[in-house]
């Protein structure tokens, strides 16, 4: 199937109406949907993320890539894709920083589960099921709340929250009246 050009997506910034809705289950993958998810994989190499989920380009359906290994790998490019995602299992507890696109220059240390087993389809429409550990556990933890309007900086400790108040105000300022914020990210 021929392709387009993949298009670099402005990301939603916190105070965005989009990252905190409940994002739709995918009902068919359709050549838009393909199309859609060409663009996000671009658009997560293009900004340096680890991860991005559809809400964060402000699509609220449930798919997000990640790609925890691209670094590590001497860029080689292996995203995953996950549509319609189920956790099917938490195993231990771990502690550590991220970060995240829509939340510019914030970083806070999060406690995750250590081990993960993960479902979901890819995009031919194949089930896939990974069991993930380190970064990788980390990082579809991270995206998957975000198909539940869930951010980070949700789940950092009440003392740490109120240090970051005044950051996430700056933040949620530039959102227009309609709730869309894509920050100050020149594209
Ligand atoms: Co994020």
């Amino acid at each position: 199937m021929k392709r387009k050009k993949p298009d670099l997506l402005p990301i939603r910034i916190y105070g965005d109406k989009t990252l905190r809705k409940m994002a739709e289950p995918v009902a068919e993958i359709t050549p838009e949907i393909e199309d859609f998810i060409n663009d996000l994989v671009h658009t997560m190499y293009e900004k340096d993320g680890v991860g991005l989920a559809a809400p964060q380009v402000g699509r609220s359906l449930r798919i997000f890539v990640v790609d925890p290994f691209w670094f590590r790998e001497g860029g080689q490019k292996n995203p995953i894709i996950l549509i319609n995602p189920k956790f099917l299992e938490f195993e231990g507890q771990v502690e550590s920083e991220e970060g995240c696109l829509s939340l510019p220059e914030i970083y806070e240390k999060v406690m995750r589960a250590k081990k993960v087993i993960i479902k979901g389809l890819n995009e031919n429409d194949e089930h896939i099921r990974f069991e993930a550990e380190g970064l990788f556990a980390r990082a579809v933890q991270h995206e998957n709340d975000h198909l539940d309007g869930i951010l980070f900086t949700d789940k950092v400790p009440k003392l740490k929250k109120i240090l970051l108040r005044k950051k996430l105000n700056e933040l949620k300022s530039t959102t227009d009246e309609n709730g869309i914020n894509v920050g100050n990210i020149k594209l």
